[in-house]
């Protein structure tokens, strides 16, 4: 018998807007080793267990089967459209003049949908690599951030948020120095940021601004992503599955330490986006949220799991003259060039 979770039962946060959303979503990215069958039969069940958030991407190159299922769970009548919050993202490759606008009508055409309910800026730069390229691959025509270029790309999603057709814009993969540069010139702010978030890499100091700002961040690679694809793997990498202070509280609770995962990412304030394709794991993934939750205590002994260890490093995505994939975090505080 399938598990079954009733969705008011999830804990809701509130966007700028006054807008509620679930504390949880899923992920939708097959990480290059999970088919676009797998993923979109993950996302059918994922309906009938209750999650109403689903985080999808162009460059995931799975929407078009995502798109069925939700047509088909909308004509039988297992949830109606705006029970769903439904989020995209524009690829890199497409931040040009009209280009975003291109991008989300294909992705309403393939999700089959009049609107999403978020679209983001996947990465801040418009360089492109393709699908399931290895780590080592680079394109000649990468750039470095730069604030003019991504206002002009943000225009666009303004406009698309103008028109009705994407209900909240955000960014994705930021850092504080590019959003005190890019805020102040936003007409239309972001109500949202993706950013990577788990016990081992907390982005307390981003995390913190987006508060300040109002803007909710959502989390992903909850868990530490142990399917990642390979050339997001690094020496040095340390899985959340095995710091002692995940898995003694996962002890406590009789959890998997990915459920640990998730309950604090919920109670802290972020919105965990897991993905899985096992009806035991997204189900549990959303049943850990409306029960058992950690105590303060937990809580507190979850700050000692940070190792800062960045597993989405993004080195595909670095510019010739770049010196490593520090480069695109700005880790000394300044945007660099
Ligand atoms: N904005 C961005 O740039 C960006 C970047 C990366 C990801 N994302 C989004 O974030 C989502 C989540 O990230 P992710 O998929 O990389 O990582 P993740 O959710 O941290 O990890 C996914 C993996 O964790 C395992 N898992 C899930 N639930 C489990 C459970 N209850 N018990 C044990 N294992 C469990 C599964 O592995 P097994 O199959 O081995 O069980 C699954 O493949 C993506 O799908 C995507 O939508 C966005």
């Amino acid at each position: 018998m399938k598990e079954r979770i009733d969705p008011k039962k999830v804990p809701k946060r509130t966007l700028p807007s006054g807008e509620k959303i679930p504390c949880i979503g899923m992920g939708t990215f097959g990480s290059d080793r999970f088919t676009p069958e797998q993923v979109s039969g993950a996302v059918a069940g994922a309906i009938e267990a209750g999650y109403r958030l689903f985080d999808c991407a162009s460059v995931y190159q799975n929407e078009r089967l995502i798109g069925d299922v939700f047509n088909s769970a909308f004509k039988a009548g297992t949830v109606r459209r705006e029970d769903l919050f439904i989020m995209s993202k524009v690829w890199n490759d497409s931040h040009g003049e009209g280009d975003v606008l291109l991008s989300l009508a294909k992705t309403l055409k393939d999700l089959r949908l009049e609107y999403v309910d978020a679209y983001f800026v996947h990465w801040p730069f418009p360089n492109y690599h393709a699908p399931g390229c290895d780590g080592d691959s680079r394109n000649p025509d990468s750039k470095p951030f730069s604030v003019s270029r991504f206002i002009a790309t943000w225009r666009q999603m303004e406009r698309l948020h103008k028109a009705g057709l994407a209900r909240h814009v955000g960014f994705s993969n930021m850092t504080v120095p590019k959003l005190e540069a890019a805020l102040p010139q936003c007409e239309i702010r972001p109500s949202l940021i993706e950013m990577e978030m788990h016990p081992c890499f907390q982005q307390a100091d981003l995390f913190d601004y987006c508060l300040v700002e109002n803007i909710q961040p959502i989390g992903f690679c909850p868990i530490g992503s142990p399917t990642r694809p390979d050339r997001d793997k690094a020496e040095g990498d340390v899985s959340v599955f095995e710091v002692p202070e995940v898995v003694e509280i996962a002890k406590a609770h009789g959890v998997h330490p990915a459920v640990v995962c998730i309950k604090w990412a919920a109670q802290r304030g972020q919105i965990p986006i897991p993905f899985s394709i096992y009806e035991n794991e997204y189900a549990s993934n959303l049943r850990c949220v409306t029960e058992d939750p950690l105590t303060k205590k937990e809580m507190k002994a979850m700050k000692n799991a940070e190792r800062n260890n960045r597993l989405i490093k993004g080195q595909v995505f670095l510019w010739e003259g770049a010196a490593g994939w520090e480069d695109l975090w700005d880790l000394n505080g300044e945007i660099t060039k």
